[in-house]
């Protein structure tokens, strides 16, 4: 394909003629973050939680094409049926906080928690921005893959299995939702892969019911309380929302806390007239702009995540140009079962 001579009107006239082409055989999935265009040119747009769904029941489609993050199409790949393929624009399009915790040191920490409080203490609950490695550990473990939607009931799940629940990646969404669940912070530790016992003493590990990896998102943890203060000096009267990957301070002084789809919800239903200001990814406050316009909606501070803008017009049109064959992510047999397992658990857990 040559880019240079191109036009963005060409490119996405090319995209729809293959989309009529394949027809039923081709299920464009858009996560939220997405760049307008690219969501203008799916067949459905989700947060993490409902394009696992919509995955999950498709038969009809031979290609699932996934504009998102890797971790997103991998988790679709576990849950797509033998026939069919799932490929994503982007291979390089991965996440900053699903790298934060990799199998060894996870297995590592779970050696040690268990050692001080027996393995029966203990269920691993994965959030869905992690390996398949990861989330096949969980499915072996007895634990289950949360997203930011349904995360208090996940938690709430893992509290009836068993006393303890170890969470990771997101520190930040672990102790957000132990606040929602009324878990008192005494009760909780945080782990630092990199310090022997995560940096806790015995004692404190022994008598945690929740341990918190340490992750984190760069894309959330930009936004600060000054950026809180700030807008309500602005805006008085607007109301803020924030996703649970912020820190707790900034979800504390804002307005209402949840996931994407929350989001999305909550701006919708905002009364016309109404400002709202959004702490998440700007390519979704941009979205809700151009589609709320009976309503203000700036965002709490600029912050894009770089991963999810690399699926642009020419990567998508390069995979659809090579359906079935150019980017596939696929998820090793071995790992696939386990991980699905937990994905499942997930599924049946309602937000
Ligand atoms: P959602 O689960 O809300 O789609 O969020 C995924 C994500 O990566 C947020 O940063
Ligand atoms: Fe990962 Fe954060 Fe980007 Fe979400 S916004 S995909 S958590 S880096």
């Amino acid at each position: 394909m040559t880019k240079e001579f191109t036009t963005a009107q060409d490119k996405e006239a090319r995209i729809r003629n293959i989309k009529r082409r394949l027809g039923k055989k081709l299920l464009i999935l858009t996560h939220h973050y997405q760049r307008k265009e690219i969501v203008d040119l799916g067949d459905y747009r989700g947060d993490s939680f409902g394009l696992s769904q919509k995955a999950a029941r498709d038969r009809k489609a031979q290609h699932i094409v996934f504009c998102g993050v890797h971790f997103m199409a991998e988790s679709a790949a576990i849950l797509a049926q033998p026939h069919q393929s799932v490929q994503i624009p982007d291979l390089e399009a991965g996440c900053w906080m699903a790298n934060m915790a990799h199998m060894e040191s996870v297995e590592k920490a779970w050696d040690e928690i268990t050692s001080l409080s027996g393995e029966g203490s203990l269920v691993p609950i994965v959030y869905m921005n992690s390996d398949a490695a990861l989330k096949a550990f969980c499915g072996r473990h007895g634990g289950a893959v949360c997203t930011s939607s349904n995360a208090p009931s996940a938690f709430q799940w893992g509290f009836a299995q068993r006393e303890k629940v170890f969470f990771f990646p997101d520190q930040h969404l672990g102790r957000n939702t132990a606040n929602r669940l009324s878990i008192s912070p005494d009760l909780t530790v945080v782990w630092d892969p990199e310090k022997p016992l995560g940096d806790n003493t015995p004692e404190a590990v022994k008598r945690a019911k929740l341990i918190l990896w340490n992750g984190f998102c760069l894309v959330h943890t930009r936004f600060q309380e000054e950026d809180i203060l700030n807008m309500r000096k602005r805006f008085p009267g607007a109301k803020i929302v924030v996703h649970p990957e912020c820190t707790q301070e900034v979800v504390a002084l804002a307005d209402a806390v949840g996931s994407t789809s929350f989001i999305v919800k909550f701006v919708r239903e905002a009364p016309p007239g109404s400002t709202v200001i959004v702490g998440t990814e700007i390519n979704l406050i941009n979205r809700l702009a151009l589609e709320n316009p009976d309503k203000k909606i700036f965002e709490l501070h600029y912050s894009l995540c770089p991963n999810m803008f690399k699926i642009d017009l020419d990567a998508l049109l390069s995979t659809l140009e090579e359906i079935g064959r150019r980017n596939l992510v696929t998820v090793p047999d071995g790992i696939k079962a386990d991980a699905r397992l937990a994905m499942d658990r997930m599924l049946s857990l309602t937000p």
